[in-house]
């Protein structure tokens, strides 16, 4: 199996060590560490390795499966590679809506086939027509992000109970990383509380503010977990302790303070972009979450050269679109603290103009 360089991961190690101001991190701001507690006491595996039971009840009652449906991973992407590793064999077909988040589409083409359906700006409406004309007799699986990084694009019920018949009848499954999904004002019911052909991928890094604490799961059928259970004896063993215990707290006591906090910091800072896209004359969808995807200013030929020249111009690094596939866009992350936000924007603006 051979995977290709992940695009947006080399973009921002080139360009992050040195800049003053990152507009390009996709999650909430990050939490001090000093809010939880961090005793565990010794600092060994977490056993059980898929996660502690209590914990894995209380999230499998967050989707209405059973607590052996869900396995604890080390983050979000551990939840994906897993769920790809368990499910695909060499050559099976996978549907990928995109743009997205490039693992979602690069580990399942290195292991078999993959037919992209793009999802077009204004509105990223994703068609279900268009996934089933995409489907094919030995389709394995579609997948998702809902909200959709890099959109912003918070896909609805219907569409996803469509989605969800859809593979049903054709045997398939549903994949949909909500990682984002917690950020959403009035977050709708997950994928896998739809039924057994849909499996949820989350965590703690993006809604929460808690990238560093490498905590996420799968919600599957009871057959592929056991399968992601497998193959994670061969990956990280065992979620991190350290990070199990801090993600209980934060789904526990402490979720309401940190989802309304997250919630309105992503809508005050949203705000603040909106005037700066209206400003420049960009367009973009107004999304849920804390990433937008917005038009490159005029005079830019390609999503690189306008977030290059900001780079150089004034340190401050922006992901080109060209890595989602959409070279004429940007995306902007704006979870991060509101002063840090202002002064980049100030800044992209003050370039912006300085070429027109
Ligand atoms: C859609 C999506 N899934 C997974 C990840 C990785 O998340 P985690 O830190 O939980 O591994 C990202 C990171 O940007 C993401 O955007």
């Amino acid at each position: 199996m051979e995977l290709p360089p992940f695009e947006l991961e080399r973009w921002l190690d080139e360009y992050e060590p040195d800049a003053d101001l990152m507009l390009a991190e996709s999650g909430v701001r990050s939490l001090p560490v000093d809010r939880f507690d961090l005793d565990v006491g010794e600092l060994g595996y977490v056993i059980p390795t898929d996660g502690s039971p209590e914990f894995r009840a209380d999230i499998a009652e967050r989707y209405d499966r059973d607590p052996e449906e869900v396995v604890l991973t080390c983050g979000t992407q551990e939840a994906d590679y897993l769920t790809f590793m368990g499910l695909l064999s060499d050559g099976d077909h996978s549907v990928v809506v995109s743009p997205t988040y490039q693992s979602l589409a690069s580990v399942p083409a290195a292991i078999g086939d993959v037919t992209e359906v793009r999802t077009e700006p204004p509105k990223w409406n994703l068609s279900v027509d268009a996934v089933a004309d995409a489907m094919r007799l030995d389709t394995q699986l579609v997948v998702l992000t809902n909200p959709s990084n890099p959109t912003g694009k918070y896909l609805g019920p219907e569409t996803m109970q469509a989605l969800y018949d859809l593979v049903e009848e054709n045997d398939a499954y549903l994949l949909v990383d909500e990682v984002y999904r917690m950020l959403a004002d009035d977050p709708h019911a997950p994928a896998a509380s739809l039924g057994p052909r849909a499996i949820s991928t989350a965590g703690v890094s993006k809604s929460y503010g808690l990238a560093g604490a490498r905590l996420g799961w799968v919600v599957a059928d009871r057959e592929l977990a056991d399968t992601v259970r497998k193959w994670k004896d061969y990956t990280t063993i065992s979620p991190p302790l350290l990070g199990q215990h801090i993600a209980q707290q934060a789904l526990g006591e402490q979720e309401a303070d940190i989802l309304e906090a997250n919630r309105t910091h992503a809508k005050s800072n949203r705000d603040l972009v909106a005037e700066f896209v209206e400003r420049h004359d960009l367009d973009w969808f107004e999304p849920t979450g804390v990433n937008g995807f917005p038009t490159i200013p005029d005079g830019f030929e390609t999503g690189k050269e306008f977030c290059r020249s900001v780079f150089k111009a004034e340190s401050v690094v922006l992901a080109p679109g060209d890595v989602f596939g959409y070279p004429n866009r940007f995306r902007i992350g704006f979870g991060l603290h509101t002063d840090e936000l202002e002064e980049g924007l100030e800044r992209v603006g003050r370039h912006i103009k300085s070429r027109n």
